[in-house]
């Protein structure tokens, strides 16, 4: 679904309820051929790819404690606000999206990858 009302969030995309993603919630949304993991942290909400840069792991599984994601699979952690790692074994950052909520939702601005 995108976004309509209004051009300053038409390449804006839905990912979910504003009321699914609570404080250090995480989903997960497609997006094309693309896995997003969405979640709220510092009462923000954030996007970035939703599979590792290790390996391969779904971020939803992992934790989200502020802005620190941490992944399932071998604990790496990544700044869920620009993607970068901040502690390995992961050594690329992760690809990050701007996301907004408006109308009582989230939305992604996937085109706009930062
Ligand atoms: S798969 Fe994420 S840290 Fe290894």
């Amino acid at each position: 679904m995108q976004h309509t009302e209004g051009s300053e969030y038409d390449s804006y995309i839905y990912a979910c309820s504003s009321s699914e993603l609570d404080e250090d919630d995480l989903i997960e949304c497609e997006i094309g051929i693309e896995t997003i993991v969405v979640g709220r942290g510092e009462g923000k909400v954030y996007a970035a790819q939703g599979i590792c840069t290790h390996a391969y792991s779904e971020l939803v599984d992992g934790e989200l404690d502020g802005t620190c994601l941490t992944c399932p699979l071998h604990f790496a952690c990544f700044d869920i606000r620009d993607g970068s790692v901040l502690e390995g074994p992961a050594e690329t950052p992760l690809r990050v999206y701007k996301a907004i909520e408006a109308d009582g939702a989230v939305w992604i601005n996937y085109e706009g990858g930062e």
